[in-house]
């Protein structure tokens, strides 16, 4: 397995182009599901989750192909989605296992072929992350749902109708499937309460741009009216407003000064205020964002993740790294999942000063934090420990690096470009 090494001591200066965004990728290749026609996604960051949505589609039936070299890329950012004909509603164990947002299909396999049987996905390293809201969705929409040997197995013979429905809690990916789920059903569907993460907001757009009736987009009511079919459409998947808070933080914590091109500071108002407490610039720039520590001081400052337009969980952890190096102590509070802390024994034995108290962690900023071997859990987790690799004395071997690469395109070349000392080592 690869590792990734990393000197820490050098301020992160010049430029990271940052990739499209993976949480709105997935969504919008699953909605490819939803038509026979195609549908033609740029800027889809080339990443090891990518590539099993690319598998769990093909076996549903879709042909994918891939512009070659655009961009720097070895396999190119546009993928053209054509689902002709649905081969199979099954979306196996084998691969709903291997990554969560495979449930985004059930909705839209219900939707177009009146069923579907997808595994259940299980617990995973951040919490037990059920779908019942995903479940309660669909059986509103008049789905049958049963539970067999592991697999949901939804049945509308007679198609899914439009409903009025609100969500108890709000939920990411329950909102995508029931949009998806939304656009082929009979009537009007209004989801209340949904999320409302810009994830969602490009998800609604692309499907308009395929046909689909939709307003109050980026609001918590979506108003859905069904239609027979789609067209064929084109879109650009927004950047990744989490890989740019993820640099942010990077940048902050090697007290450097870097553009992030084509980051959008407001897709991360929250977490850039935050940062803009501690000490540290953030400004739009034309190309994008610009991030540098304002009078050399990282104060630490608490924070509480939210719904977007709150502070986001996929920053919690990638937060708290640099918090470890903050004068003074910050409060890190996660409400969204029950457990996304496992970065911290990690950052212990990197010297860092945290205790956690139920779902807050308290951080108080250390002098200096020293390199050592480690491993991390989850994707965010993972990237934590390379930010605060960043700022530590000596080196830092980062193992599991098969994390990282499911969300974070090129991470040690973009940070080496910067004048990071890291190198990735060849699987062993
Ligand atoms: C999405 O996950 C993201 N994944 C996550 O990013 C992100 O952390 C999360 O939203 C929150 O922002 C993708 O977009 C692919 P949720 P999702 O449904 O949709 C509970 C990353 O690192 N819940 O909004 O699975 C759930 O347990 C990943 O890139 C239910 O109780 O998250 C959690 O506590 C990790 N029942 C809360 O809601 C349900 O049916 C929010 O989860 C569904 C969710």
């Amino acid at each position: 397995m690869d590792r990734i090494r990393v000197r820490g001591g050098a301020a992160l200066k010049g430029e990271i182009a940052i990739s499209g965004s993976k949480n709105a990728s997935l969504p919008l290749m699953v909605a490819t599901l939803l038509t026979d026609q195609s549908l033609v996604l740029h800027n889809v960051p080339r990443l090891a989750d990518i590539d099993t949505m690319i598998a769990l589609l093909e076996q549903h039936g879709t042909h994918v192909s891939a512009s070659p070299g655009e961009n720097g890329h070895r396999r190119g950012t546009t993928l053209t989605l054509t689902t002709r004909d649905i081969d199979s509603t099954t979306a196996p164990y084998d691969i709903v296992r291997k990554m969560r947002a495979s449930v985004l299909v059930l909705g839209p396999l219900v939707a177009r072929c009146g069923e579907a049987r997808v595994s259940l996905p299980g617990g995973c390293a951040i919490g037990t992350r059920p779908v019942d809201l995903h479940i309660a969705g669909l059986q509103a929409m008049g789905a049958t749902i049963e539970l067999d040997g592991g697999y949901m197995i939804a049945r509308a013979k007679d198609g899914l109708r439009g409903v009025r429905y609100v969500f108890p809690k709000v939920s990411v990916g329950a909102t995508e499937n029931l949009l998806m789920a939304a656009v082929l059903a009979k009537g009007e569907t209004i989801l209340d309460n949904a999320a409302r993460e810009p994830e969602i907001g490009d998800l609604a757009n692309c499907l308009v741009a395929m046909g689909a009736r939709i307003s109050g987009i980026g609001s918590e009511t979506l108003r859905i009216e069904g239609v027979d079919a789609l067209r064929p459409a084109e879109h650009v998947v927004i950047p990744d407003r989490i890989e740019t808070g993820t640099y942010a933080m990077a940048v902050a914590m090697t007290g450097g000064d870097v553009e992030l091109v084509h980051g959008r500071v407001e897709l991360l108002e929250a977490a850039a205020d935050t940062l803009r407490q501690c000490g540290v610039e953030c400004v739009a720039t034309a190309r994008g964002m610009r991030v540098s520590r304002r009078d050399g001081v990282l104060r630490g400052v608490d924070a509480m993740t939210e719904p977007f337009p709150g502070f986001p969980t996929d920053l919690q952890a990638q937060f708290m790294s640099l918090m470890t190096r903050a004068e003074g102590a910050a409060m890190i509070t996660e409400t969204i999942f029950e457990n996304r802390f496992m970065h911290v024994p990690e950052l212990s034995r990197m010297g860092a000063n945290i205790t956690i108290h139920g779902t807050s962690a308290l951080v108080r900023g250390v002098p200096k934090l020293r390199g050592a071997e480690v491993m991390a859990t989850d994707l965010r987790a993972s990237v934590s420990l390379a930010i605060a690799a960043l700022a530590a004395e000596g080196d830092t071997t980062l193992h599991r690096v098969y994390h990282l690469d499911r969300g974070y395109e090129r991470l040690e070349e973009k940070l080496a470009a910067c004048g990071a000392d890291v190198e990735r080592l060849m699987g062993r």
